[in-house]
């Protein structure tokens, strides 16, 4: 379906439908937020997932995908990014991602939070502040039409400032009727980016990956999809649905009860 010149910009129709799918991915982070604490398998975490998706008509988009076998992704400490939940029991000083995204009458939405499990080391709050603020200072920085590449230069500025590094392998995207569709979202600066411009109608992810040493990643062998920092260290990563509008951004993923802009972890 083409809109205009750009077959990226949603009309009105298609943009409700957006709201719609990502509100109920909102409110499944409002769903899992309390109960990912100590004690709990990274699995049973995907099990309360996986039910309340189905309780409420939809479908978890990670089950199935190219041959993803679980509803969400849980990246516990030097996982950057698609830990896959098994019998892995969350302990103090801990620190989760929990990666959601779901189908909601055929659109999606998709976004994450890292959690800290009680009382963690002060550089696992620091690297897990650093992606929350990377995120929303990414989000500050974007206004219609503005390049792509405004996104990767607020997030490398303000993780150089701490120290941290930024993942290149694996990026932010568009999405919509597909999970993964164009633009490609880089989060560091990048030549195609500063090329391509986000016009209003345009829905993509900014899902940061910031880790304590070296930015390098490792995926693992055996199973094709846990990625690792290459140092060992930790890694830790936000992520929100956002649609830009004539206006400029609207984030489609936050809800009131979720972490806002300014919170200290
Ligand atoms: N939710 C991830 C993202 O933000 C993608 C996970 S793909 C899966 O893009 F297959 F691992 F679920
Ligand atoms: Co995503
Ligand atoms: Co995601």
């Amino acid at each position: 379906m083409l809109y205009g010149k750009n077959k990226l910009q949603l009309n009105d129709t298609d943009r409700e439908r957006m709201r719609a799918a990502c509100r109920f991915n909102a409110q499944l982070m409002d769903f899992i937020r309390p109960e990912v604490q100590a004690g709990v398998t990274t699995e049973h975490l995907d099990r309360l997932i996986h039910q309340y998706t189905l309780d409420h008509g939809h479908i978890p988009a990670p089950l199935g995908y190219q041959g993803y076998p679980k509803s969400c992704c849980t990246s516990v400490n030097e996982v950057i990014c698609h830990g896959i939940p098994d019998k892995y029991t969350l302990r103090e000083g801990d620190i989760v991602n929990v990666d959601c995204t779901t189908i909601v009458n055929g659109w999606h939405g998709d976004s994450s939070e890292t959690f800290i499990i009680g009382e963690a080391t002060p550089v696992a709050r620091q690297v897990t502040q650093c992606s929350f603020d990377c995120l929303y200072l990414a989000i500050a920085a974007l206004e219609p039409n503005c390049r792509i590449s405004v996104i990767g230069e607020a997030i490398v500025q303000a993780a150089k400032e701490r120290g941290f590094s930024v993942v290149h392998e694996y990026v932010g995207h568009g999405l919509g009727r597909q999970f993964h569709q164009d633009p490609s979202i880089p989060h560091y600066p990048h030549a195609a980016a500063r090329r391509e411009r986000l016009a209003p109608g345009v829905c993509f992810t900014i899902e940061p990956m910031i880790n304590e040493g070296v930015r390098l990643t490792v995926l693992d062998q055996s199973d094709n999809w846990t990625v690792r920092t290459k140092d060992g260290k930790l890694s830790a990563q936000f992520e929100h649905t956002i649609l830009m509008t004539e206006t400029g951004p609207e984030i489609l993923t936050q809800t009131e009860h979720g972490p806002r802009p300014g919170h200290k972890f």
